[in-house]
């Protein structure tokens, strides 16, 4: 293999926002261009509850997969104060269906419908760890007097290390980690518990956020940190332990309501994410590490088979877009108007 080819078993996105509607024609293509499957949250208005809706979604998500493409959406279930062991029981019998998010109330971009007090849904968790269907956790604390930049290590020390004491053999994926004290809990833990690295958190830290002006396209939730706590992402996706796969939580959001007195949360990744993955790594010096991180780690964890198909990249500069259709809007993805150094290989290579 020469350093300017690199070519892998096809990827899969463990966490994505595709959002519904006409929101998919967009989404849905940027995906399928790189990943063979993903798993879809729930955080739609109104959230996914059932997984009657669960199918319904994937239904309209499947729709907007351009033909001869072969993505396959995963789904979720969205954890809400009112969820059943009997749809746990439903979830678990169903193929479709993959895993539940937690989003503790108020968390984040549509979590208004999330779990108020985590101890009084310990019997429907009691029902996942006996059925062995994963627990997806945005571990942030909403605590008001919790310092935003504190948030994660607070919500690791004050709820996640109790429930798994309580629930030892729970599945668990801590999602879009964005602290060296989330990197060295999970790597404290047994198997069943690993976690997502997105690649803003690889990229960026909080000057990028913050410095010169505030930027509101670097806005997500998790929000970015410290260089350290990127430093240690960075170490934990590009080191080889499976407990770390790749979940870009691409999060599309109009520009208008990211470009705003009050701009809300989330990234769009999703145009250039596996481009943008293999810079990291390779900027890291660790593009062999890349295969196990994408392609093999995530489907190992949620008891997939990987995938056949292979995807090759090539070290070809090509600019971002400015923006995409988004609805009525246009989002603006990450690295917009900028160069990225490496390119899926296509039909403009093979000349
Ligand atoms: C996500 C979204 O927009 O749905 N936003 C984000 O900043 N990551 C929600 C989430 O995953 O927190
Ligand atoms: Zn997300």
């Amino acid at each position: 293999m020469s350093s300017d080819v690199l070519s892998i078993i096809q990827p899969d996105d463990w966490h994505l926002h595709f959002r519904d509607g006409n929101a998919l024609a967009t989404t849905v293509p940027h995906t399928a261009k790189a990943f063979a499957r993903a798993i879809v949250m729930p955080n739609l208005k109104p959230p996914v509850t059932t997984v009657a809706e669960a199918i319904a979604y994937r239904n309209r998500i499947l729709a907007a997969v351009p033909s001869g493409n072969n993505f396959q959406p995963l789904m979720t279930l969205y954890f809400t104060d009112q969820l059943t062991t009997a749809e746990i029981e439903l979830a678990s019998n169903n193929d479709f269906v993959q895993a539940v998010k937690y989003y503790p109330a108020g968390a984040t971009t549509n979590s208004e419908n999330g779990v108020t007090d985590i101890e009084t849904t310990y019997p429907v968790i009691e029902r996942m760890e006996e059925l062995g269907l994963p627990l997806l956790i945005h571990g942030e604390s909403t605590d008001s007097k919790v310092d935003i930049f504190d948030r994660e290590k607070v919500f690791i020390d004050s709820t996640l290390a109790p429930l798994l004491a309580r629930f030892p053999t729970l599945r668990v994926v801590l999602e879009h980690i964005t602290t060296s004290n989330a990197v060295q809990f999970v790597e404290q833990q047994a198997a069943n518990v690993a976690a997502t690295i997105t690649p803003h958190h690889l990229m960026y830290n909080r000057n990028d956020l913050l410095v010169g002006g505030v930027r509101p396209h670097f806005y997500c939730l998790p929000i970015l940190k410290r260089n350290t706590h990127q430093h240690a992402l960075l170490e934990a996706a590009t080191g080889g332990n499976p407990k770390f796969f790749l979940g870009t939580d691409s999060a599309p959001h109009g520009k208008a309501d990211k470009e705003n007195s009050c701009g809300c949360a989330g990234i769009y990744s999703a145009p250039g994410a596996l481009e943008m993955y293999t810079e990291i790594f390779d900027e890291c010096g660790a593009l062999d590490k890349l295969e196990g991180f994408a392609s093999f780690f995530g489907a190992d964890f949620y008891q997939l088979p990987r995938n056949q198909s292979r995807i090759s990249l090539t070290r070809r500069k090509w600019e971002m877009a400015e923006s995409f259709e988004l609805n009525k809007d246009v989002v603006v993805p990450m690295r917009a108007k900028e160069t990225i150094n490496w390119h899926i290989v296509d039909a403009t290579d093979e000349k």
